[in-house]
């Protein structure tokens, strides 16, 4: 097995978080292009000025060519994330690039990350789709569903809040 390389996210790493952002939103489903998400308020949110106070993330795999990142932002309410609970709670974005999923990497960035955040926040906060199989590795490392958080996305399917209260 091939080691899991990881390292925190910095300023110079906003770059490689659209093209993740693009994959964690699914935004190729509706014809959108990662250079059209910084017109995209809903989801630019996550990434513009990366390195703002709050921001925390891990960025996986070999230095030269990064697979995947984990990231956190907080929102306000008047500037929400799609899975926004309150002030003090970041939410969560993660994406490893197609070629290199189903490795662990999204696993290893996203317990480094829980470590990392955990001292700093009380808790994360993530929206994800129902159907979407990586519910499956939310709930492994603790996260649950928030009652009366689902909503209909933009596909037309339903997403939901969950939160990982963190010790
Ligand atoms: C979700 C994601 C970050 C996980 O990273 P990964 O490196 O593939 O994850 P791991 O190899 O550690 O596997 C953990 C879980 O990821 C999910 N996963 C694995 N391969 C996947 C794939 N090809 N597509 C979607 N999810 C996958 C599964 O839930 C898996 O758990 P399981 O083994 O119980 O099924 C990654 O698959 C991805 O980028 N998916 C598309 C973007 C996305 O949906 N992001 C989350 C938005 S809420």
């Amino acid at each position: 097995m091939r080691p899991t390389l990881l390292r925190p996210a910095v300023a110079a790493d906003e770059p490689l978080l659209w093209d993740m952002l693009f994959e964690a939103s699914h935004a190729g489903e509706q014809g959108l292009t990662v250079a059209d998400l910084p017109t995209i308020s809903a989801l630019s949110r996550y990434v513009e000025n990366w390195g703002a106070t709050g921001d925390l993330g891990v960025i996986g795999g070999p230095a030269a060519a990064p697979e995947g990142a984990a990231w956190l932002r907080l929102f306000t309410g008047t500037d929400a994330g799609y899975g926004y609970l309150d002030d003090t709670i970041p939410e969560l974005a993660i994406a490893v690039a197609a070629t290199a999923r189903g490795t662990g990497l999204g696993t290893a960035m996203l317990e480094r990350l829980i470590d990392d955040a955990t001292g700093q926040y009380a808790a994360i906060s993530l929206s994800v789709r129902e159907e979407n199989p990586a519910r499956r590795l939310y709930q492994r490392l603790g996260f649950v569903d928030v009652d009366g958080s689902r909503i209909v996305n933009r596909a037309g399917t339903t997403s939901l809040t969950m939160v990982l209260r963190l010790g």
